[in-house]
């Protein structure tokens, strides 16, 4: 088991990467300071892992809600079921929520926690790639509002997140490749070493090969963690992690949510965004066919749907929280593992990525 910190005063907390995690009880007793217990998960991933989870928290008062799949679901009418079942058990404001699934159970159970009497403790057990490298780490906790994703949330950090990864065995392999974007975008905005090492291990990744996943694992976690402490709140540097973000909302929402995974809209917006930095003349030629083929090579799209026009585009990036005073800002790239903080565009300069991208890539 590799052990990493987020560093943040009194609410720094430990990052436990390793197989088998969900069964090792000693982990569970560390952090579990109460005699109540409530655990979140979906029906996907309570009938693979609850049980596991449930045999290291005997002795003490356990309850579950399970939701069904979707992020349809990371909704303030899910919030206020898992209150509903806080408040009819009588737990109390030292009572433990644990999340047990992806980012959206991890989103929503993180909401909840932050809010029911005013914070409780919680613990992250993240199950998808995506999730334990990415959503699980740094205290972003959100439900969607029929008007925006993410729009009703807190900063709230857990007690420890305890990412298991033999769990990802199960993973269906789109959404495999959908978390890897998300440890691609850690080499291209700030590990060029990692970019490379990836560049040579993405089939070994695709092919699920424990060490190989263990270490991208470790170090995207180690990255996050790193721009976490600099950066909790997002005022700075935390920004970089959108990179991609801005194209990427706008195919999600677009399209419509759950039409392409997060992850495949962001490999686009990547991809979207490598080529307007080329255009601003900040990365070579070289290096945007570098990112297109490692995106590619990881069974991610690399172009925008067909459906999206240009105008519709940026109609849709338009609404993005980065966006001040009607500007549009955007996270792009100098080089391979250097991010910019947001820069205001040119339109014309964005319109001509959006126009030809497709042609250029
Ligand atoms: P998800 O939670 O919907 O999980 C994807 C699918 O995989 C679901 O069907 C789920 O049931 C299934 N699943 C999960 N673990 C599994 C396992 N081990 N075996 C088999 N199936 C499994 O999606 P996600 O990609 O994990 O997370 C997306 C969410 O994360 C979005 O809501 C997004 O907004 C949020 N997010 C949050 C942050 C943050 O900083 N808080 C960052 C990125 C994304
Ligand atoms: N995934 C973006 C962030 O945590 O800031």
């Amino acid at each position: 088991m590799k052990t990493l910190n987020v560093s943040l005063g009194q609410r720094s907390y430990p990052l436990y990467i390793g197989a088998g995690l969900i069964g090792d009880t000693g982990l569970f007793d560390r952090h579990i300071h109460s005699t109540q217990v409530m655990l979140v998960s979906n029906e996907t991933v309570a009938p693979l892992y609850l049980d596991r989870v449930l045999a290291n928290l005997g002795g003490r008062q356990v309850a579950t809600v399970i939701l069904p799949d979707g992020e349809s679901y990371k909704s303030m009418a899910s919030a206020m079921q898992i209150f509903d079942a806080l408040l009819s058990q009588k737990f109390s404001r030292n009572a433990t929520l644990i999340a047990l699934g992806g980012g959206v159970i991890g989103d929503l159970a993180g909401f909840a926690a932050a809010c029911y009497q005013r914070g409780v403790p919680f613990m992250q057990i993240p199950t998808t790639l995506l999730a334990q490298v990415d959503s699980s780490v740094g205290g972003k906790t959100a439900v969607n509002h029929l008007l925006g994703k993410n729009m009703i949330g807190a900063f709230y950090q857990p007690q420890c997140v305890l990412a298991d990864t033999s769990v990802l065995s199960t993973l269906p392999d789109r959404e495999l490749s959908a978390g890897l974007a998300e440890v691609i975008k850690y080499g291209l905005i700030r590990d060029p070493d990692f970019f490379i090492w990836l560049e040579e291990n993405i089939e070994a990744l695709l092919r699920r090969d424990p060490e190989t996943l263990t270490f991208a694992i470790e170090r995207s976690c180690a990255n996050k963690a790193e721009v976490v402490a600099a950066d909790e709140r997002e005022t700075g540097e935390r920004a970089t992690l959108n990179l991609g973000h801005t194209f990427g909302h706008a195919i999600e929402a677009g399209l419509g949510y759950g039409a392409w995974l997060h992850g495949e809209a962001i490999a686009v917006g990547m991809c979207q965004a490598a080529d307007l930095s080329r255009r601003l003349g900040w990365l070579n030629e070289a290096d945007v066919s570098r990112i297109v083929s490692i995106l590619q090579r990881s069974h991610l799209p690399v172009t925008p749907p067909a459906e999206l026009n240009a105008g519709r585009f940026l109609e849709l990036m338009a609404v993005d929280k980065k966006n001040v005073d009607g500007n549009l800002r955007l996270i792009l790239l100098e080089g391979i593992g250097r991010a910019t903080l947001p820069v205001s565009v040119d339109v014309g300069v964005l319109m001509a990525t959006l126009e030809e991208y497709g042609r250029n890539c």
